[in-house]
This record gives C-alpha cells, structure tokens and sequence, in this order.
C-alpha cells in the first residue's frame, strides 16, 4: 500500500471542507486520460505553448544569454511527452549550442516516451534523462559546475496554490547558481468563456480523469465508491484567476475506505475539491518571484496571447 496516499486520502476525507489532492490524478489510467485531454480542441494551453516553442524557440535562446561556445545543462522537470521541448532542441542544434538534456520524471514509462519521440525527431540525439524526485537529482547536479537552464512547462505550477508555488520556486532557486535561468510556462488570466469548456469537454475526458481518483481509491485502498453517483463540477472565477475542481456526491450516501478503516458520509451535493488551474498575469508572476531570488528577465506568448512563457534567471 501506499502509505502517503492512504494517509493524505484518510485526513483529505476527514475533513468538514473535504478534499483530494491533483497530484494523485496521474496513476497509469490517469496519466493516459491526461495525454487525451491534451489533444482536445477545448484545452488550447498545450497547443498554445507548442506555437509559441516553434515559433519563437530563436528569442528564447536569445533571452537565455547563453553563449554558444560553452557548455549548458538544460533540465526539464516533469517533461511530459517532450513534443514543445524538441522545438526548442531543434533550435538549439540549428545554432550549434552544446548542452545536455536531461529531463527528469518520476515515471520511467513518461522518460521511455520522451526517449522514443526525440529519437524519432532528431535521430541520433543523445539525452541524459533522470527518473526520480525534482529535488533529489536538482540537488545531484548540483555538482556540474554548468550553468543551467531548467524547463517547467504546461502550467504544471498553476496546480500548486500561490503559497506553494513560491516554496517550490525558494527550494528550485536554493540548487541554483547566479545566472542560472528558469523557463516556466503558464496559462494567463482570461474569460470564462475560453477557460471553462478547457476544464468541462464535451466528450467527458476531464469528468472521467476527474472520477479516476475515485476509482484509484476503490482499487488501492479497497473502497466502495459508485462512481455513477458522483459528478464532475469544474468552476472558473475569472476576477482572481482560479479554475477550480471537484467531484461532487450526487445523492447523500455513505462510503467505506476499508484499508484505512474509514466510513465516510457524503450529504447531497457535498463536494471533494479535487484541484486548482491558476491562471497567471504579471503582477502574479512577479508576486511569485518574491524573496525566491528570482527576476523575470522576458515573457513570451502565442499570438492569441493565451499562454506565456516567462524567463526568470537568478540573482
Ligand atoms: C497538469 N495541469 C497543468 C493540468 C491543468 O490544466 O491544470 C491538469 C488538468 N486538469 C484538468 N485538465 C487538465
């Protein structure tokens, strides 16, 4: 058993706000649901990133101030399937930088993927991925005295609370070097209208990623959960810029977690909150900078000025 999971699903649930947290989505169905909602016309943030990797890969290199005759580590955390990040390779080897690539993943199946697609796109390419915890291996290559370049795209930080996020960026800049560089990609503040169908797809892919959690749950940790009688409520409040999710029980019923000897009592309409999508401006971003040591050295969007990539590099 998983003991963490079966201890944050135990306190999650205990709660009178109860709650689950995002980073349990991603078991291998999840992981799959994942790669579905990225493709779906309703969730422009990864197509949106991707134009702006392709079509402006030069100025970010540019902004990077990196010279072309020394040696860089280029580290991505949490790659994905590494589609946005061989534009930028691409590039890279066009301009004849040298650098090593590492990205870093806790899963082996997401760093076999990334392998295979690299290789098919730019043949013979070699790449140093690292399967582990971000912090862990950030701390290993500590040790290379090159200057990095670390990758956080897909608005993966937009799933961390402002408080968090911040932390997280705090504990990023403490394995970093004056002059390192940071290129992190976030989804911007806009209309409802545009943000919510990204969360709520007419085929029900982010419902059933969603509902997964409660099957993972059933299946972990031997529960009961009907999942026909929970639904997938997406929430978008544009003033602050936070997409929101939950499951939200149907009926009043209740549900046992057997493994962690618990019963739990839903009233009708009761929610889990289940996740955030922050949406991001300058001021926001500036704000998340402060006291990490970080400055924002240039920004970069997609033409529909959806998605933003942001340049920070370390003081
Ligand atoms: C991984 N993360 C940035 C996605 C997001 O947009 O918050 C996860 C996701 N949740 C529902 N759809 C996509």
């Amino acid at each position: 058993m998983n003991e963490q999971f079966a201890k944050d699903v135990k306190e999650g649930l205990s709660k009178t706000s109860k709650s689950l947290s995002s980073k349990y989505f991603y078991d291998e169905k999840g992981s799959a649901l994942f790669t579905k909602i990225m493709k779906l016309p309703e969730y422009y943030l990864t197509d949106a990133e991707f134009e702006i990797f392709q079509t402006k890969a030069s100025e970010i290199i540019d902004l990077l101030g990196i010279s072309a005759h020394k040696n860089f580590d280029l580290i991505e955390l949490g790659a994905g399937d590494g589609y946005k990040t061989i534009e930028l390779l691409k590039s890279l080897d066009k301009r004849n930088f040298h650098y090593t690539y590492s990205p870093i993943d806790i899963s082996q199946k997401a760093l076999c993927q990334i392998e295979e697609n690299i290789l098919q796109q730019l043949p013979g390419k070699k790449i140093y991925p690292r399967k582990g915890d971000y912090f862990h291996i950030l701390h290993d290559l500590k040790k290379s005295q090159f200057p990095k370049v670390i990758l956080f795209l897909g608005s993966n930080i937009g799933n961390m609370n402002d408080s968090l996020a911040n932390s997280f960026l705090s504990n990023l800049s403490d394995t970093l070097s004056g002059g390192d560089k940071i290129i992190l990609g976030v989804d911007l503040k806009k209309s409802k209208e545009i943000v919510l169908p990204a969360y709520n797809d007419s085929q029900g892919i982010t419902s059933a990623f969603n509902l997964n959690l409660l099957t993972r749950i059933n299946r972990e940790l031997d529960a009961n959960f009907d999942t026909s009688l929970f639904e997938h409520i997406p929430e978008y409040n544009e003033k602050e810029g936070v997409a929101k999710s939950s499951i939200r029980s149907k009926v009043a019923q209740k549900v046992k977690i057997k493994a962690i000897d618990l019963k739990v009592s839903f009233v009708e309409k009761e929610h889990i909150h289940t996740e955030i999508s922050r949406k991001y401006d300058d001021v926001i971003i500036n704000n998340l900078c402060f006291n990490t040591g970080f400055k924002v050295i240039g920004k970069l969007t997609d033409k529909r000025n959806y998605f933003a990539d942001y340049i920070f590099e370390k003081q």
